[in-house]
């Protein structure tokens, strides 16, 4: 018996000491421990020639024996790499799980859209800060303090006016961006500047706290009323296709003169008439004009020499009429119901 106990412990020292590499390795430790002639099955052979008041204890040794062998049976395998079986049992011709893919919101898509029509015509992207001071959003655009003008616009003021700073406020249009390119550029100009703008307005279906714009600006020698108003029926054509109508209507803006309008065939009902374009068939985009002089003059550009265009549009509003979105709130829910519909576009 003791002779019996004294193998099992030698044997049980070389089962932990073994070490194997490779598959070939794993499947000898197998065959000489676990096989049909292996050690283990050996051992319980045995079993027969133990006394029978000791079979019950030495049952429970040849027990643990084989559990030790078969325990490193699996170790040596999972550590040769479940890799390589795993690998075996994996399909690589199945498709792979899908992957969530983002999409471009909708004001992006329509204002990189409006970026790409303007750009073949020449013009480069300009940006301006949002919060502002007072010169780049009204003074120097023709709005001085006591302007009644200003009214158009309600503000989101940042830091009042004192004695001796200017007023802060989140810019309530993309026409300051034209101040801050008039400071550094000279004619001829020929910029667009995309941006998001604030006013101080009850958010509701039709009107928001902030939306965007594009602002345009070209100024040199012999800028006509009609090149702007070629610019913007290409526009139009190139962003609603060629059946659409355009209609200038007279206006008023502090830094144009003449300013006009301009309207667009309602996109949604195709002139019929519906509630987005009060049933009259046409829809305001824009407004715009020739650059007033006094502005050139307040970036030292002389207004007997240059003139120039100026015009400034709703993103949300083209987009409305792009893709009949009638709720400018949906814009800015991050609802992904809403958001996932221009996936495809
Ligand atoms: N800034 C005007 C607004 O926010 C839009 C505008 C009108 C811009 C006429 C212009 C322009 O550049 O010439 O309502």
């Amino acid at each position: 018996m003791e002779q019996l106990l004294q193998q099992i412990e030698a044997i049980k020292a070389e089962i932990a000491a073994t070490v194997a590499n490779t598959p070939e390795q794993v499947e000898q430790f197998r065959i000489k421990y676990l096989g049909t002639k292996g050690l283990v099955k050996e051992i319980m052979g045995e079993m027969k020639n133990v006394p029978n008041e000791q079979k019950k204890e030495f049952g429970q040794i040849l027990n643990a024996f084989k559990m030790v062998a078969e325990e490193k049976m699996q170790q040596l395998q999972s550590a040769l790499g479940d890799s390589d079986e795993q690998t075996a049992k994996f399909d690589f011709t199945l498709p792979g799980d899908p992957v969530a893919v983002g999409t471009r919101h909708p004001l992006n898509l329509v204002r990189n859209q409006m970026v790409s029509i303007f750009k073949r015509l020449g013009f480069a992207v300009a940006e301006g800060p949002e919060v502002e001071d007072d010169w780049h959003n009204f003074g120097a655009m023709n709005l001085p303090e006591d302007h009644p003008a200003r009214d158009m616009q309600d503000t989101f003021y940042v830091q009042e006016a004192s004695e001796n700073n200017a007023a802060w406020l989140l810019r309530t249009h993309t026409s300051s961006v034209q101040a801050r390119v008039m400071e550094t550029q000279k004619p001829p100009i020929r910029v667009i500047c995309p941006g998001r703008v604030y006013r101080n307005e009850t958010i509701s279906a039709r009107a928001h706290c902030f939306f965007h714009q594009v602002e345009g600006l070209y100024i040199d020698e012999n800028v006509s009323f009609a090149d702007l108003k070629q610019t913007l029926y290409f526009f139009v054509q190139e962003m609603f296709g060629k059946e659409v109508k355009v209609r200038f209507r007279p206006s008023y803006f502090p830094f144009t003169e003449p300013s006009a309008e301009m309207d667009i065939s309602c996109q949604i009902c195709s002139g019929k008439g519906c509630n987005i374009c009060k049933h009259t068939g046409w829809v305001e985009i824009l407004g715009s004009g020739m650059v007033h002089p006094k502005v050139l003059e307040n970036f030292g550009i002389d207004p007997e020499k240059y003139t120039g265009f100026a015009f400034g549009m709703g993103v949300e509003r083209i987009a409305q009429l792009k893709y009949q979105v009638n709720d400018l709130r949906l814009y800015s829910q991050n609802d992904l119901r809403f958001l996932e519909q221009f996936k495809s576009v």
